[in-house]
């Protein structure tokens, strides 16, 4: 799947991909046309009728060119000033081409240099400058030209002496020219002399006022020999509106333009008589730029010819020039609507990348939408999937919770069942246990018991046997394997044991006690042929009170044996503990046989009033807290000996809250029974 960059990507790509195309056939969105060398024509004056046709050709044949276009065709008014600037201007526009008529030779050699110092080729047209700092020359011969045009008078009559010159701007290089062609080229011999001489700036309207001037002057003459057809047909004009029979004069022209103001219509409605065909260049010019601009040599000088045009030939050529300018001026036309369309084209084409831009955005815009939606989608049945699965393991766990719940209630009602019957048989084990008060009566006495699961594997003992001056009794702190119903069990078999030893047998010797109990546990339990090895331990104490002969001392002897467990004894007297080893066996248990070489033995001691005498089961020395240690006898031992100087009761608590403390909140691990009885 792509991620948002590469989208992105993609439409760069494609973004990309559409201007290349719009660029592969013509250049790219915004170019009309390759990249075209520019070049300017700066003209002296656009005023008279042959350079404006100069203009008009050169335009259209620039418009064959596939590597240059004419960016700018200036008028110079024919002022040198206003033509440097304009030279000047198309500078600052980037030319990489002048063409460039001057307007005067001297006057305009500086700027031209300049350009053609800057390495921007220059061509001049038609006239010249001072200098030789141009890159070609492209022109008539005009002194060839002013040459033909005395020819043309030389052939004449003595009756076309008299010349009238019409003089272009004095500084251009083709009025000299043509003047010094013609004036040198004159007949001496025919007496040829000047009426007058007019400068009249190549201007028709100048020249039809300086003639009309100069005529009513009283100037005469019967040749008009003129620098242009335009100054020559002023004159013309300027004679005829004098009502001077023109024919009578012979007005030699220069130039021979085509069209209904040229020089050959005036030749051919008679009003000059020749002229002479100036052409210029404007082919030879187009050519020259694209060689030179493509980096081929040129001659620095192309001689154009030229031809006499009179009333044998006027006719003809004014046909085929008027073909020939009408052909330049449809060129001309259609490379103006070529222009227009191809505006309309670019902003079509600006358009249509748009729109295609646009359609491609769509798309991928689309693609990218189609594949989220399928992304979603999928994702959607992902979820669903997983919903499903989510919902049928919901399902199937509170199926297992309603299991669950049941069982718990199953267990419940079966725990309670079995509570129930387990208190029952507290209540029954209880029943068969001696209290307090039992004791009571001969000793103060205090029992602790507490069994770890309600019903006990401890179990304690008590019973008393009185002759005429003897009282005994049998105490006796028991714990058999185990604890809870099995412990219950067991210590039920060894209450009912011992009262039958005890009180059936009258059996009061400890030692005796421990090894007909070991006897009947194994009988019970057919330890001999099971694997049961189920046992006891315990602790029994034999307290004897023989009343003396003198009926009121008493006499207090102390018999005892354990099955490991030790008795304590408190000498008030002495006001020190005792602690009495008992046989390191137990009682009952297959493998406890390899014990049954250590026999049980009565140790007897006196006792004196006061004194007070401790048994217990292992469970609260065994008894364990949070740091894994344990209680210990040695602990048991010390907190009898913290409280000696509390009644029996309140060293009960006292023993009772020390276990408490060291324990915490720790589960108690066993059966626990301290039995404590005060000789009284
Ligand atoms: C135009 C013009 C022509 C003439 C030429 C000579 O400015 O006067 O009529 O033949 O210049 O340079």
């Amino acid at each position: 799947m792509l991620e948002k960059s590469g989208y992105i990507g993609i439409l760069f790509l494609l973004f990309t991909a559409v201007f290349a195309l719009d660029g592969c056939d013509d250049g790219g969105l915004f170019a009309d046309d390759e990249k075209k060398y520019r070049v300017g024509l700066s003209q002296c004056a656009n005023d008279t009728y042959w350079r404006k046709q100069m203009n008009n050709s050169i335009k259209a044949n620039a418009t064959q060119s596939k590597t240059l276009e004419i960016i700018k065709i200036t008028d110079g008014e024919n002022s040198s000033s206003k033509q440097i600037q304009d030279i000047e201007d198309l500078i600052r526009e980037k030319i990489d081409l002048l063409m460039v008529s001057p307007n005067e030779a001297d006057s305009l050699s500086g700027i031209i240099s300049a350009v053609y110092n800057m390495g921007i080729p220059v061509i001049l047209i038609d006239r010249r400058v001072s200098s030789n700092q141009y890159t070609t020359f492209i022109g008539a011969d005009n002194k060839e030209i002013g040459g033909k045009a005395a020819d043309y008078l030389n052939l004449l009559g003595k009756d076309r002496t008299d010349i009238l010159e019409l003089h272009g701007q004095a500084g251009a290089s083709a009025a000299q020219e043509r003047s010094y062609g013609f004036n040198s080229k004159l007949d001496k011999s025919k007496n040829f002399r000047h009426t007058g001489d007019l400068y009249c700036n190549w201007s028709r309207s100048a020249a039809r006022e300086a003639v009309t001037k100069f005529w009513e002057e009283g100037g005469r003459c019967n040749v008009i020999y003129s620098h242009n057809d335009d100054m020559a047909i002023g004159a013309w004009e300027a004679l005829d509106s004098l009502g001077v029979n023109t024919d009578s004069i012979t007005i030699i022209g220069t130039d021979g333009a085509a069209g209904e103001d040229g020089g050959i219509r005036a030749v051919v409605d008679g009003k000059i008589d020749v002229t002479f065909f100036y052409p210029d260049g404007n082919e030879e010019a187009i050519e020259y730029a694209e060689k030179i601009l493509s980096g081929e040599k040129v001659p620095n000088y192309r001689r154009l010819g030229t031809v006499q045009i009179d009333r044998n030939n006027a006719e003809g050529l004014l046909g085929q020039m008027t073909m020939s300018r009408r052909q330049e001026d449809r060129i001309i036309a259609q490379n103006e609507t070529i222009k227009s369309q191809s505006g309309e084209i670019s902003g079509q084409r600006v358009w249509l990348v748009l729109i295609s831009f646009g359609l491609l955005t769509f798309v991928v815009m689309f693609i990218i939408t189609m594949r989220l939606y399928h992304k979603d989608r999928l994702h959607n049945v992902q979820l669903n999937e997983k919903n499903a699965e989510i919902n049928a393991q919901k399902e199937e766990l509170e199926n297992q919770a309603i299991y669950l719940s049941q069982m718990n209630e199953q267990l419940r009602v079966s725990k309670e069942n079995t509570l129930g019957s387990i208190r029952s048989a507290q209540t029954i084990q209880n029943a068969l246990l001696p209290t307090e008060e039992d004791l009571n009566g001969y000793f103060n006495a205090f029992i602790i018991y507490s069994p770890k699961d309600i019903v006990s594997g401890d179990f304690y003992w008590y019973g008393s046997e009185t002759s005429d001056n003897v009282s005994t009794f049998v105490l006796g702190v028991i714990d058999c394997t185990g604890h809870g119903v099995p412990g219950a069990f067991m210590s039920l078999i060894g209450i009912n044991i011992l009262d039958q030893i005890i009180k059936q047998y009258k059996i009061t010797s400890p030692a005796e006690i421990l090894e007909r109990l070991n006897a009947s546990i194994r009988t019970a339990l057919k330890q001999e042929e099971t694997e049961n090895n189920d046992g006891m331990e315990a602790a029994l104490c034999r307290i004897e009170i023989e009343t003396q002969p003198d009926g009121v001392t008493k006499k207090y002897t102390l018999t005892y044996e354990g099955a490991k467990f030790p008795v304590y004894h408190y000498k008030k007297l002495e006001g020190k503990m005792e602690v009495y080893k008992t046989a390191r066996r137990e009682i009952g248990g297959k493998f406890r046989n390899i014990e049954s070489s250590v026999c049980f033995e009565d140790h007897t001691v006196a006792l004196s009033k006061g004194d007070r005498l401790y048994m217990s089961s292992d469970g609260i020395g065994d008894q364990n807290n949070f740091e894994r240690k344990r209680y210990s006898s040695r602990r048991l031992v010390s907190a009898i000996q913290e409280s000696f100087s509390l009644n029996m009761h309140e060293q009960r608590d006292y023993i009772w809250n020390d276990l408490k403390q060291f324990k915490g909140d720790c589960i108690q691990r066993d059966d626990i029974t301290v039995m404590g009885i005060e000789i009284v």
